[in-house]
């Protein structure tokens, strides 16, 4: 028998034998191939052991000596299955199920006493166990996250999920949303038996229920045993099962995802058959999942890139980390009320300033109004809420800014207006401060230009409502140093926000490029394409606002003062501008109609008393459409996402941006680029035909609607040497 190193084997005299996860080269435990062999050998000698003496063993505890309980399956295997490899994953997963069924049919009492996160993987292991106790510490996450990385829990979690809280329980409350629990709320929802509020009582209670249950066996094992619920073939569920799609329809809003369809494939096929069945029905839907393209773009994005991104790949090394104790927030408006509040949570002293007092007790309101509501749903306690108010005070006082060791402007999106105030307060906050912009367009260097400290002047580009995006685009201007960008960065980790990092230009990378998705959604209504097709377009192509309706939220005046003035700087440096046709239709828009967005109450859209969407403008129709006029939906979602993509591609030409994991974090959790396409350049790398497929696409696009789609030059040149676009990490 093989010495298992991943699993120790430890046994006491009482006959329990306690399986610890403890894999000796990785800092957490996966479901790697070492892990395999140990779990097989693990159940080899348990079976030869009970078969020796059936009374040598009374129970077993599985838990971790690690911080987390088991992390699930490795991606960097996942991530390289290809149609070719698939059979091995498919034989490596019901190797791996058989050995999981082999612990739990012992008959004997088997305990998972989850002592950190058990997600995916490390919660199927779990649920195969007869009893789950569960530590209540900050670090105990329960669920099945699968779906979010474009896969499917594929080692029994289907299976048993459906057989332990009935196919509609498991679908809503774990499989497609992949909701991650905490010790409470995973008990509250019958994922877990029990919550132990220490690493003791969580062994005694493992313990107590091998004592209290000699032989055990898992409910769908014992006869007579019913998925909770019904089943198909139980008419009264029958007729609900329609309701299905329908949501998941709701859910994916036509884009393309795969995973939740084949979910719920698994989950209703799976019920129908004997439990052994359902696992081989598991396993073909999950191996499905795993060869496609979704979900190693899901993968590559939301595990790989947002992992390279928050460890600070892009942080300048050898600089010791700082942290922040006192922000000033200048303008507390919107987004100064919103960064107040992000900067408080996190356990910052923050002095909000504005020209009034009453406006700055006004932005303060808007963290009383968060906590208020956070306390109200039971998600912080009164005392918490309290103290974070505590940390803000607002003021009219520069005086009041005294100590502080960071500033985040956001007043106005006037540049004089921005010297103004970076002048009136450089000298009263601490001498070393660091000095931030929310700019979301003004070019950094510029406004430098109003500091004596350029070197510590910095772009944090906030993105709204700040208290829910998780991303801060950090802009480098000409003269910032390596000290003011490491800072930088370690301000927004310390308020636990994704941080990228990119060079100085007009727009930067996340307002540059989301200008172009909404420039051709705009377009194609100029075109005389049905406005309705277009929004449409936009919904299944994946992006989660539509694309008239983000342009009527933005305000059609705003985007044009920008163009404007880009337009201006261009010529007035001996450029042409590129005239884009989407500029002719705002124009009528705003100078013919009137019509300048929601905020002036009519745009794309008509908006009733309240402020409420009430349908596209039939304006549109008569004043742009062709009737009849039609291109193919997918030429319209591809205009979307290739313009997004091939100005991304640029900007990485013109060196504003540096890395490919900041395109496709910045591109997905900055501007809303679809989830499904792991990003704006993975979606390059994952076109169907790989980049040479993607050049001639955009080519074809580009004689059909207009050179905007012709490929950069470093696009054509990485198709032709055969690469994708990695960061080469
Ligand atoms: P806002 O109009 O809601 O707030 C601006 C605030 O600045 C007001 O409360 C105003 O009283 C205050 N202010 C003006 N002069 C001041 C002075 N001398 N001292 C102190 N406070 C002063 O504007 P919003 O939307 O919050 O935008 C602020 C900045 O953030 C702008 O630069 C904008 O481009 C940028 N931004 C805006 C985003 C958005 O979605 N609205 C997203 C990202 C950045």
């Amino acid at each position: 028998m093989t010495e298992s190193t991943t699993i120790r084997w430890e046994q006491d005299d009482t006959g329990v034998v306690t399986l610890v996860l403890d894999d000796p080269n990785q800092s957490a435990n996966t479901m790697n191939q070492a892990f395999r062999d140990s779990f097989a050998a693990v159940a080899d000698r348990l079976e030869a052991e009970l078969k020796a003496d059936p009374d040598a063993i009374r129970g077993i505890i599985l838990t971790s000596a690690k911080k987390t309980f088991f992390a699930g399956g490795d991606l960097r295997d996942l991530i390289r299955v290809t149609p070719g490899t698939a059979r091995d994953l498919l034989d490596g997963g019901l190797a791996i199920k058989r050995n999981m069924r082999r612990i739990e049919t012992l008959g004997k009492p088997v305990v998972a006493a989850i002592n950190g996160a058990a997600l995916g993987g490390g919660f199927e292991l779990a649920l195969a166990c007869h009893h789950r106790v569960a530590l209540d510490a900050s670090g105990t996450k329960i669920g099945c996250p699968e779906v979010t990385l474009g896969l499917l829990p594929g080692g029994g979690g289907v299976v048993r999920t459906v057989r332990l809280l009935g196919i509609t329980d498991a679908l809503l409350k774990v499989l497609l949303q992949g909701t991650q629990y905490n010790a409470r709320r995973a008990q509250e929802n019958g994922l877990v038996h029990e919550v132990a509020a220490t690493p003791e009582e969580l062994i005694a209670k493992a313990r107590a229920f091998i004592d209290a249950n000699p032989e055990s066996a898992q409910p769908w094992d014992r006869p007579g045993y019913r998925i909770p619920g019904g089943t198909p073939s139980n008419p009264k569920f029958a007729a609900n099962l329609p309701a299905f799609p329908a949501n998941l329809r709701k859910q994916t809003a036509g884009a393309p995802y795969p995973a939740p369809r084949n979910i719920l494939a698994a989950a209703v096929e799976g019920a129908q058959v004997d439990f052994e069945t359902a696992q081989v029905i598991e396993a073909r839907y999950f191996v499905e999942l795993a060869a496609g393209q979704t979900s190693k773009n899901m993968i590559q994005a939301f595990f790989f890139d947002l992992q390279a991104v928050n460890s600070g790949a892009n942080r300048p090394q050898g600089i010791e980390p700082r942290t922040v104790r006192k922000v000033a927030v200048l303008g507390a408006g919107m987004m100064g009320a919103g960064i107040a509040y992000s900067c408080a949570r996190a356990g910052i002293e923050v002095v909000l300033k504005d020209v009034a007092l009453e406006s700055a007790v006004k932005g303060k309101g808007y963290s009383e109004k968060l906590c208020a509501k956070a306390v109200s749903r039971g998600r912080t306690s009164q005392e918490k809420a309290d103290a974070l108010l505590a940390r803000i005070t607002p003021t009219a006082d520069a005086a009041d800014l005294a100590g502080c060791d960071a500033v985040i402007e956001a007043v106005f999106e006037d540049p004089s207006l921005k010297h103004k105030v970076f002048q009136e307060i450089e000298h009263i906050v601490a001498p070393d401060a660091l000095l931030c912009s929310n700019t979301s367009t003004l070019p950094i260097t510029v406004l430098a230009e109003g500091v004596e400290r350029q070197g510590d002047f910095i772009g944090l580009h906030f993105f709204s409502p700040v208290d829910k995006m998780p991303l801060v685009e950090i802009i480098k201007g000409e003269r910032t140093g390596d000290e003011a960008l490491a800072r930088a960065f370690d301000l927004v980790r310390q308020i636990n926000k994704t941080p990228i990092v990119v060079n100085d230009s007009r727009g930067f990378f996340t307002s540059r490029v989301i200008g172009h998705f909404i420039n051709e959604g705009v377009a194609m209504v100029g075109e005389g394409i049905e406005p309705a097709s277009v929004e449409q377009a936009a919904a299944q192509a994946g992006y989660p606002a539509k694309v008239l309706s983000l342009m009527d939220e933005l305000t059609l005046t705003l985007p044009r003062k920008i163009r404007n003035e880009s337009k201006r700087a261009v010529e007035e440096a001996g450029g042409t501008w590129p005239t884009h046709p989407a500029e002719a239709v705002i124009d009528r828009m705003v100078d013919e109609f009137g019509r300048t967005g929601r905020s002036g109450g009519a745009g794309f859209y008509e908006y009733g008393e309240d402020g409420k969407r009430a349908g596209l403008w039939p304006g549109l129709r008569e004043h742009f459409t062709k009737p009849g006029h039609e291109i193919p939906f997918k030429d319209m979602q591809e205009r979307m996402l290739f313009a997004e993509a091939l100005d991304t591609v640029k900007l990485l030409e013109e060196g504003v941006l540096t890395s490919v994991a900041d395109a496709n974090i910045g591109s997905i959790f900055g501007i809303g680029f679809p989830g499904w396409t792991g990003g704006v350049l993975q979606y390059v790398n994952g076109y169907d035909g790989g980049l040479p497929g993607f050049v001639a696409r955009a080519r074809e696009l580009a004689e059909r609607y207009g050179e905007r789609f012709t490929p950069p030059a470093l696009l054509v040149a990485k198709a032709e040497r055969g690469e994708t676009f990695t960061d080469g990490r």
